[in-house]
C-alpha cells in the first residue's frame, strides 16, 4: 500500500485566538495525533502539507509544515494548500474568537466583557467547497454521546469519515487514543492504541480508499 504521488493535507494542534497582545484563548490539544498522522502519511510516500497550530513538536521527516496561530490563519493556509487528494483535519480549532484589544487589558479596568465571534469552520468549508479533496476526514472530540454526535457531525460537515474520540479522560495531552471510525457504511470501534499506531492504521485506510 502506498501514497506515492498523492498530496495529503493535515491540520494539527490547537489554535490561539488573541484577546490582547499578551493573552490568548487556547485549548488542550497537544498536536500529537495530527503530527503522527502527517508522519505516517509521509512514510507511506505522500507529499504531506501539515498546517500546525502552536505546538512544541518537531516536524516529522519529509513533511512540509506551515505554522499558524489563529483559526483564520489556519483556514487561509488550508485553502492555499489545495488541491489535495485527502485532507485529515485533526486540529482542535477554536470555535470562537474575539476582536483583540491593541493594548494590554489592565486589571484595574475590571473584568473585560469579551464579545465572542464565530470562526471559520475549515472542515465544513472543505466539505461544501468546489476544490473538495476526494477523501475528507474530520475528527470529533466529544465528552458525551461520542458516536451519535460524531455521526451527526459527518453529515453536517459533509465529511467522508469522522474519527471520533472521547476526550473526557486525558486523551488531549496523552499518548494513547481510543477512537471510532465513522463512515457512510457505519461505525467501527478501534481498540485503544498509541497515537502512532492509530495514525498508521488510519493512513493505511486512507491509502486503500485513494488507491
Ligand atoms: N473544525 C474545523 N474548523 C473549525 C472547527 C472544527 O475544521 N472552526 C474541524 C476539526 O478539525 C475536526 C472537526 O471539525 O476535524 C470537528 O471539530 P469539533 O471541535 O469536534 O466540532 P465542532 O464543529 O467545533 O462542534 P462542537 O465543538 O460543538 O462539538
Amino acid at each position: 500500500m502506498t501514497l506515492a504521488g498523492k498530496h495529503i493535507l493535515v491540520t494539527a494542534g490547537p489554535t490561539h485566538e488573541p484577546i490582547d497582545p499578551v493573552r490568548v484563548i487556547a485549548n488542550r490539544s497537544s498536536g500529537r495525533q495530527g503530527f503522527a498522522i502527517a508522519a505516517a502519511a509521509a512514510e507511506f510516500g505522500a507529499r504531506v502539507t501539515l498546517v500546525a497550530g502552536p505546538v512544541a513538536i518537531a516536524t516529522p521527516p519529509g513533511v512540509d509544515r506551515i505554522d499558524v496561530e489563529t483559526a483564520g490563519q489556519m483556514a487561509d493556509a488550508v485553502m492555499a494548500s489545495l488541491p489535495a487528494d485527502a485532507a485529515i483535519l485533526v486540529a482542535a480549532v477554536a470555535d470562537w474568537r474575539v476582536e483583540p484589544a491593541t493594548t494590554k487589558l489592565k486589571k484595574s479596568s475590571g473584568p473585560p466583557q469579551l464579545r465572542f465571534l464565530p470562526t471559520r469552520d475549515i472542515l465544513a468549508e472543505l466539505g461544501s467547497g468546489t476544490d473538495r479533496p476526494r477523501l475528507l476526514v474530520g475528527f470529533a472530540a466529544e465528552t458525551d454521546n461520542v458516536v451519535e454526535q460524531a455521526v451527526a457531525k459527518r453529515q453536517a460537515k459533509k465529511a467522508d469519515w469522522i474519527v471520533a474520540n472521547d476526550v473526557s479522560g486525558d486523551v488531549m495531552g496523552g499518548s494513547r487514543n481510543r477512537v471510532h471510525l465513522i463512515t457512510a457504511q457505519g461505525v467501527e470501534d478501534w481498540p485503544e492504541a498509541g497515537k502512532d499506531e492509530v495514525a498508521r492504521r488510519l493512513v493505511e485506510r486512507v491509502a486503500s480508499a485513494l488507491a
